[in-house]
């Protein structure tokens, strides 16, 4: 069986408060170990939920213990984000000799410089499913989910693999791409009953963060989340999604807005639309890891891609106000001022 250690916490203290426009915010700091080895971390609490907060989430997926996906968190962290939303494989550790254990430890030390002060927003990839019946292990997701845990009891999931979060303006929706989504399926029924408890007048944002993308042009993977949007697309059309974030990929893709949920198995309705009801669809799984980058896309690029490009980063989704957010990517190969790809998104409920 594959080892899971587990980390205590100890002491913890308020500090300061301030008060921002629209809620109070903390800071709180943690004091972790005793004596010369104890050590400090701070974090600000978030602010109450409000239609008409600004807030800074960062994505990143597929990151990996490798140099250039520390390039990819030393930019993020010299930017102004405030909560990551990751999209899924996190450590790689199952890439290493019998699933190095060690591999996760090392990676929560990498990453601690960004998560010990802020919240990262958790989503499984297929490099947690840590599922080898050789070494004896057969229960999937058991590093990720011993070490990772979310708050998926608040909006009523039975599993820490699907959830919901409200962070400021943002409605924020998890789905797990390697469990059972086929109707009827415990997250099938979930994703329906949640997405009735959105209330747009309060979180106008609405985001999903899954793992294999829905919509990709890239020859890597090819079709590997297809049965995913088959179920769920039509759902996130009606609930005016506005954008769902991917990794998976090792490579940077954004569509326009379209849907492909015209076809009944008579009507031939088969390919993407441009739908203006539909979410904007972010391939994000190029965080940086040691399997390199998937450079080869379909070609001619289909009209539903908007920009595309293998190169490593990160992105930021900038809410300004409850009807617009200024969305950019940034490649390693910049400077951090160096918007790669931008475009302004306007809320799909409130403009
Ligand atoms: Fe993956």
């Amino acid at each position: 069986m594959l080892r899971v250690l587990k980390e205590s916490f100890c002491s913890t203290s308020f500090t300061t408060t301030r008060l921002a426009s629209f809620t109070t915010v903390l800071s709180r700091t943690l004091r972790l170990g005793e004596g010369g080895s104890a050590r400090e971390f701070w974090f600000w609490t978030p602010p109450s939920v409000n239609p008409d907060a600004a807030y800074t989430f960062g994505i990143i997926g597929d990151l990996g213990q490798t140099f250039d996906s520390n390039k990819t968190l030393q930019h993020y962290m010299e930017g102004k984000g405030q909560t990551v939303l990751f999209v899924g494989d996190l450590s790689y550790a199952d890439n290493y000799p019998n699933h190095d254990n060690r591999r996760w430890d090392t990676w929560g030390r990498f990453v601690e410089s960004s998560t010990a002060y802020q919240p990262w927003i958790w989503t499984a990839g297929n490099h947690e499913l840590d599922f080898v019946p050789e070494l004896g292990e057969t229960t999937p997701f058991k590093p990720y989910l011993s070490r990772f845990h979310v708050p998926y009891h608040a909006s009523n999931s039975t599993s820490p693999l699907w959830y919901s979060i409200k962070r400021a303006s943002a409605y924020i929706i998890v789905l797990s791409s390697y469990s059972a989504y086929g109707k009827y399926t415990p997250q099938y029924r979930w994703l329906e009953e949640n997405l009735k408890r959105v209330d747009r007048n309060k979180t106008p944002w609405l985001i999903v963060l899954l793992h294999s993308p829905w919509y990709n042009s890239n020859g890597y993977h090819y079709m590997e989340g297809e049965s995913m949007r088959v179920q769920f697309e039509s759902m996130l059309v009606a609930a005016k999604v506005d954008i769902v974030f991917a990794g998976h990929v090792h490579s940077y893709e954004r569509t326009h807005r379209i849907s492909n949920i015209a076809y009944n198995i008579v009507n031939g309705d088969c390919l993407p639309v441009h739908n203006e009801s539909a979410p904007v669809y972010v391939t994000i799984g190029d965080g940086g890891n040691a399997e390199g980058l998937a450079a080869e896309f379909t070609e001619p690029q289909p009209d539903y891609s908007a920009f595309r490009e293998a190169s490593f980063g990160h992105a930021m989704l900038e809410i300004k106000n409850r009807t617009h957010a200024l969305y950019y990517w940034h490649r390693n190969d910049d400077g951090k001022a160096v918007m790669a790809d931008s475009v302004w998104i306007r809320n799909q409920y409130w403009h």
